[in-house]
C-alpha cells in the first residue's frame, strides 16, 4: 500500500500576516516542482486568510492549528470549523500536545472536534504522543492506545476516511531530542493496529501517520525513510523557509 506523505508545518504562535506572506513568497519557488508528498503550511488563525491567499493555485494547502467543535455560538476566542472551510482551509491540526497541556484539551474534546471535522470535509491532523514519564514508566503504548481509541469513538470508518493521525513524542517536541527512527516506526504500528481495530484492516493500511518532534532536515530522510512513517509534523524548523523546503524534499 504506497502512501502519500504529507509533510506539514505547525507554526504555532510566530509569524504576522506580512512575515506569513514573505514566507510563503519564499517558499513556494522552492517546492514549485515538488509533486511527491502532500505539503501543508498552518499559520495561526490571524495569518490563514493570507497565507491561503497567498498560496492560491500553488502545491501547498493550509491547515489550521486548532478549531471548535460547534458551528457558532457564544464561544469567545474560538473559530468553527465552517469559518475554516469557507476561507480556503483544507486541513485542522487537532490534540496538539501543547493544547492538551496549556488549553485543557481532552481525548473527549478532541473526538468531538475530529468528528466535526469530518462532517466539514476538513483533513484531520490527530495529535497523539507521550510524555516523558510516561515513557520512561513504559507506558508509552497504553497512552497512544487509549489517546487513538478515545479520539476515534463513534466514528465509522467511512466518514474517517481523510484522517491523518501525527504522532509527537511530548518529550521530542522543541527540545532538540529527535525520537529515533526505531522508536518513532514503533509507536507509529501501535498506532496503525488500534485505527486498525476502529476503522478495519483496509482503513489501517492506508492511514498516514505523520512523526513530530524535532524534525530537522539532517534526520528527515531517516525518518521518512521507515515503513510506517508518512510524513512530518514540523514545529520550529518550519519557520525558515529554506529549511522547511529541505524538509519537504528530504
Ligand atoms: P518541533 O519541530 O519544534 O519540535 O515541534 C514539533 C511540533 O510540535 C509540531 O506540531
Amino acid at each position: 500500500m504506497s502512501r502519500k506523505k504529507i509533510i506539514a508545518g505547525n507554526w504555532k504562535m510566530y509569524k504576522t500576516p506580512q512575515q506569513a506572506r514573505e514566507f510563503v513568497t519564499a517558499f513556494l519557488p522552492l517546492v514549485a516542482d515538488h509533486k511527491r508528498d502532500e505539503i501543508v503550511l498552518c499559520p495561526p488563525f490571524i495569518s490563514l486568510i493570507a497565507v491561503v491567499g497567498a498560496t492560491k493555485g500553488s502545491n501547498v494547502m493550509v491547515g489550521a492549528q486548532n478549531m471548535h467543535w460547534e458551528k457558532e455560538g457564544a464561544f469567545t476566542g474560538e473559530c468553527s470549523p465552517e469559518m475554516l472551510v469557507a476561507e480556503g482551509v483544507t486541513h485542522v491540526i487537532i490534540g496538539h500536545s501543547e493544547r492538551r497541556q496549556y488549553f485543557n484539551e481532552t481525548d473527549d474534546t478532541v473526538n468531538r472536534k475530529l468528528e466535526v471535522a469530518l462532517e466539514h470535509g476538513l483533513t484531520p491532523i490527530v495529535c497523539v504522543g507521550e510524555v516523558l514519564e510516561e515513557r520512561e514508566a513504559n507506558l508509552t503504548e497504553d497512552v497512544l492506545r487509549r489517546q487513538c481509541s478515545r479520539a476515534f469513538r463513534g466514528i465509522s470508518a467511512k466518514k474517517a476516511a481523510k484522517l491523518v493521525v501525527a504522532y509527537e513524542p511530548v518529550w521530542a517536541i522543541g527540545t532538540g531530542k529527535t525520537a529515533t527512527p526505531e522508536i518513532a516506526e514503533e509507536a507509529h504500528m501501535v498506532i496503525r493496529h488500534e485505527a486498525e481495530k476502529s476503522f478495519g484492516k483496509e482503513f489501517a493500511s492506508a492511514l498516514r501517520i505523520q512523526y513530530g518532534g524535532s524534525v530537522k532536515p539532517d534526520n528527515a530522510k531517516s525518518l521518512m525513510s521507515q515503513p510506517d512513517i508518512d510524513g512530518a509534523l514540523v514545529g520550529g524548523a518550519s519557520l525558515d523557509p529554506q529549511n522547511f523546503a529541505k524538509i519537504v524534499k528530504y
